[in-house]
């Protein structure tokens, strides 16, 4: 039967073809008894009160959003202002304000307010509290879902030890252009790797019970595309396909969500002309008629008074209505809502039923974290002492920092280095530098008391002598003499360690880069270093991929350190050392260069890709770099060599409602314990829309002594094999199949399988 007629023979076979668990649609159960009762009474004022959330002007803030705040008026008048609105009914919650004994008195206004609504305390804890975890982007690289659901477990604990009991994460959106500066809050650039961990961060904040004191409400973020912001520029506008949304972009969500997310925040962006935070069809007929979400979603940072600008509301009247009516429940912004609706939902039907609608969601949640029944939950003013930057806690942020690093290179296995005979000179701006430790979105992470690499190295050495340090520049700008005093240091040594990268403010929000690059100040000083001629090792901070090049690129070993936290230092020492191998894999491909961005490995294949690898004229290249990133996607090395054999399927062809077993034979073949990162990937050969030249389906991180092997399994069933259609519908299609067992993205031979149509479909059209 021909490729065609199995197609058509599927397509009249709707029953059997599979539709993937998130596709029908669900309606919101009724509220409670308690939550209606409530909505009765309400006035127009109560319930907009409840869609505005506030900057926390009474607790300590780092961070201000300010609402419709009088900021000409004192610190002290402001919070008296913000105390009153609350009594009055006219607040759902703060943001950003941490302390559990201030907390307390804050709810007790809330419950003072004529109908006792307690307010949700919220905040933006990423990686961790103040015990710091690597930025997501370097605990993508751990391939590890599991070790970022026990960080967000410990982050939710130390959080909710403050008494903010929502936290504004896990940040889901794909990034595939690390020109971006926001890559460094996500998973990276592939939907399967981010989907898992977005499912485990989502676990590990909310624990297994919503209203426990030490659970924290996660919210998935952005609601939607926001990782595609053209040209890699924050805030930009997002142009891709209804396909590329629901393929790479939306999954991430509905994996958090599955797991028992019950808040979004809408993202800042367009989509193919509509801001996500006016559209309909993202936060009504997606999230909540196709996905039958039943939370509420939070605006971004003025997002919905952005409307205006955005050039789709005529002014702020109109933003707040077509918010409200897109299904945007909550404003974090300058109070659009409580200025403009009252006098619009007064004469407008379809604007009231919304804003019920917003409240009830709005209160809906709060009973689901317990606030209700405890106003006082997460506000125990005993707890900070214990939960916070305890023991156990610091030493997860080692264990998840050692496995976040990725070694990319090591010539002549010059790591790892002994701890005793030999001098090491450990030179750059970051070698012992507290101000670029944590990484973006650690606000409350405090000044000095994350460990440095020098100090981290300095512990671990015999003799604490043999490691000299120089700094040779600042992060973007040279230091008079420091190259020479870098090069005195350096002579000295037997080992060079050079500790370069990026700033932290160079990523996170507001920090696009056009070129990707460890800044010039650095480069000049890895030059000046490299030509002593010295065995030289670098480790790079960096919140996204870089383009490397010159001294950095030609180092003889290369480990990206990302930004570590709160034990990023010891951590690093434990590898530098080998009192661990590296097991880090890249979440996101390192370019050649700049100009190759937005370079994500699974990537079509084109009709002229060079899949070999070879440059050849007339194929999908660049004239002046190879079409081949310099390290791929899933990529890195141990200390000790893995073997791969060929991948196997246990049958050449599997039933429609079968399952089909791919697995391969992996062997430490070196002299040191491991964990390796098996990564299954497929390709379909031939279906009805171009498929990726590869697209990650399973990994699993494998423990292997020396000389040991063992055989890894993968299972995949049809619903691995889903894409979505012609007509925007997720489908399976019959088809042959190239699958890989692989280290990297780009490595190991593809083993074939092939998924037979429907029994019934097949018979019927023979
Ligand atoms: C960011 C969000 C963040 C919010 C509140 C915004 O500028 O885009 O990710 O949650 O601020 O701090």
């Amino acid at each position: 039967m021909s490729r065609r007629t199995l197609l058509a023979s599927t397509a009249g076979f709707a029953g059997a073809a599979f539709t993937p668990a998130w596709m029908p649609a669900g309606t919101s159960p009724p509220a409670s008894a308690r939550v209606n009762a409530l909505l009765e009474r309400m006035t127009v004022e109560e319930k907009i009160g409840q869609l505005t959330l506030y900057s926390d002007m009474i607790r300590p803030s780092p961070l201000m959003i300010n609402p419709d705040i009088d900021v000409t008026k004192s610190e002290a008048e402001q919070a008296r202002f913000q105390l009153a609105e609350i009594r009055a009914g006219r607040v759902g919650g703060l943001l950003s304000g941490v302390g559990a004994r201030e907390g307390r008195q804050l709810q007790k206004v809330a419950l003072e307010s004529r109908l006792k609504i307690p307010l949700i305390f919220g905040a933006d804890v990423l990686h961790g509290f103040r015990t710091i975890f690597p930025i997501p982007l370097g605990l993508a690289a751990s391939f590890d879902p599991a070790l970022a659901e026990r960080t967000a477990r410990v982050a939710a604990i130390e959080m909710t030890s403050v008494g903010v009991h929502w936290t504004y994460a896990p940040m889901v959106d794909v990034a595939r252009d690390q020109r971006w500066g926001r890559v460094a809050e996500g998973s990276g650039e592939d939907v399967y790797l981010t989907s898992q961990f977005a499912a485990a961060y989502v676990r590990g904040f909310q624990g297994p019970d919503l209203s426990a004191p030490d659970a924290a409400l996660a919210t998935p973020k952005h609601f939607a595309g926001y990782g595609a912001v053209l040209g890699g520029m924050d805030y930009n506008a997002v142009e891709i396909s209804e396909r590329e949304l629901r393929e790479t972009f939306l999954p991430p969500f509905k994996a958090a969500f599955d797991a028992g997310a019950l808040t979004t925040m809408s993202a800042f962006t367009e989509i193919d002309g509509v801001p996500a935070t006016s559209n309909h069809r993202l936060l009504t007929s997606i999230l909540r008629r196709e996905w039958g979400f039943k939370g509420f979603v939070v605006s971004d940072a003025f997002s919905a008074e952005e409307l205006v600008r955005h050039g789709v509301a005529a002014d702020e009247a109109d933003a707040a209505r077509q918010a409200l009516l897109a299904g945007l429940d909550i404003n974090l912004g300058r109070g659009l809502y409580r200025r403009e609706l009252p006098a619009m939902v007064a004469t407008d039907k379809a604007l009231m039923a919304a804003l019920d609608d917003a409240a009830r969601r709005v209160l809906r949640v709060k009973e689901a974290i317990g606030l209700f029944d405890d106003p006082y939950r997460s506000l125990d003013p005993d707890r900070e002492a214990r939960d916070v930057r305890n023991p156990e806690h610091l030493a997860l942020a080692r264990e998840a920092a050692r496995k976040s690093i990725v070694l990319l290179k090591n010539e002549g296995g010059l790591l790892p280095l002994p701890k005793s005979g030999k001098r090491i000179a450990l030179i750059g701006p970051l070698a012992d530098d507290f101000a670029n430790l944590d990484g973006p979105w650690s606000l409350w992470a405090r000044a000095g008391e994350s460990v440095t690499l020098a100090a981290g190295l300095r512990a671990a050495l015999e003799d604490p002598a043999l490691l000299a340090v120089a700094k040779g520049s600042e992060i973007d700008t040279e230091i008079k003499g420091g190259v020479d005093e870098a090069m005195a240091a350096a002579r000295a040594a037997d080992v060079v360690v050079l500790a370069l990268g990026e700033a932290q403010a160079m990523s996170g929000e507001d920090a696009s880069r056009a070129e990707i690059v460890v800044p010039q100040a650095q480069q000049r000083l890895a030059r000046a270093i490299a030509a002593l001629g010295k065995p030289m090792i670098v480790v790079l901070s960096t919140g996204r991929a870089l383009a490397l090049s010159g001294a950095i690129r030609n180092a003889d070993a290369i480990l990206v350190g990302w930004f570590l936290g709160s034990e990023g230092g010891r951590a690093l020492a434990d590898i530098v050392f080998g009192d661990e191998s590296p097991s880090g894999r890249l979440p996101v491909s390192f370019p050649q260069t700049s100009g190759q961005q937005p370079y994500f490995y699974n990537h079509k294949t084109t009709g002229r890709f060079p899949e070999s690898g070879q440059d050849a004229a007339f194929t999908t290249r660049y004239r002046d770099v190879a079409n081949r990133p310099l390290y791929p996607f899933g990529f890195g090395l141990t200390y000790s060599n893995v073997r791969y054999s060929a991948t196997r399927a246990s049958k050449p062809q599997f039933k429609w409602d079968d399952a089909i077993t791919i697995s391969a034979r992996i062997e430490n073949t070196g002299d040191r314990a491991v964990e390796e990162v098996a990564q299954l990937y497929i390709r379909d050969r031939a279906a009805s829309v171009t498929r990726p030249i590869r697209q990650l389906k399973r990994f699993r991180r494998i423990a292997l002594k020396p000389g040991e092997s063992v055989d890894v399994a993968f299972t995949l069933d049809q619903r691995d094999l889903a894409f979505v259609s012609p007509h925007l519908k997720w489908i399976v299609e019959p088809s042959d199949f190239f699958v890989w067992i692989a280290p990297s993205a780009l490595a190991g031979e593809p083993a074939t399988f092939t998924l037979l149509a429907p029994e019934k479909a097949a018979a019927g059209d023979s």
